[in-house]
């Protein structure tokens, strides 16, 4: 089970796993992925894949602490970003090291957020999937595509499908010893394309598989 983080007023007090399973371990974070992960790999893949234009307008989910927007505000200055997340600590993070044109709102994606904040050209997460319970991957990934305008392109990294057994086994000692086993056993089991057809995406495509220390991270585009 993941840990739960109850972190003081507003939007936070609901449920949510920090960023690296504990709260003490937020400020270690970016460290932790680019080196554990290949984060310079799949990021640059996901980047790719969401081929962001200068007119558009794209909603990162669980933005943490921006590492996301803040690549794409370097190659897309004029794109309008908006990053969501429930927890202050990454948020502060992420603001001071973003561009002043990268809006930060805190909180989940749920139906205000959308009617409040929507239509997005794109919606994009990484690594956030994994951590939340199946109800959640489900209604969120629901959220994102209200969150599209009609045509609209969503844009996933996230460790999937672990179809190998070193994977398999390099993901339970990393991120499942961290984030635990219930919520993170669907993604290895492979449930995240159905849960995307589900929500009502079309043309889902596996664009990246990228074996990584902490097991396989997949970049998945569709519309
Ligand atoms: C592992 S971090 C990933 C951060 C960032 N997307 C990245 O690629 O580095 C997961 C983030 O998801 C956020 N999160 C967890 N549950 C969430 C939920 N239900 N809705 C939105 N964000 C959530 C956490 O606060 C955390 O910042």
């Amino acid at each position: 089970m993941s840990t739960p983080n109850a972190l003081g007023a507003g939007p936070a007090e609901k449920p949510h796993t920090p960023a690296l399973g504990h709260k003490a371990l937020t400020p270690f974070y970016d460290a932790a992925i680019a080196l554990a992960t290949r984060e310079s790999v799949w990021r640059g893949r996901m980047i790719e894949a969401i081929a962001l234009k200068s007119d558009e307008r794209l909603l990162d989910v669980g933005c943490g602490t921006g590492s996301l927007l803040w690549a794409l505000a370097g190659r897309t200055p004029s794109a309008a970003l908006v990053g969501l997340d429930p927890d202050p600590d990454v948020l502060a993070r992420a603001k001071r090291r973003a561009g002043a044109h990268i809006t930060f709102e805190q909180g989940f994606l749920d139906e205000a957020f959308v009617s409040a904040h929507a239509p997005f050209d794109v919606v994009a997460s990484s690594l956030v999937l994994h951590q939340t319970p199946l109800e959640t991957k489900r209604r969120m990934l629901r959220h994102m595509r209200e969150a599209l305008r009609p045509g609209g392109r969503l844009c996933i990294a996230d460790y999937g499908l672990q179809s190998n057994g070193f994977m398999r086994m390099m993901f339970r000692v990393t991120v499942q010893a961290l984030d635990g086993v219930e919520d993170t056993q669907p993604n290895a089991e492979g449930v995240l394309p159905a849960l995307m057809s589900e929500a009502g995406f079309m043309d889902i495509d596996e664009v990246a598989n990228v074996p990584t220390a902490t097991g396989a991270i997949s970049v998945w585009r569709a519309r």
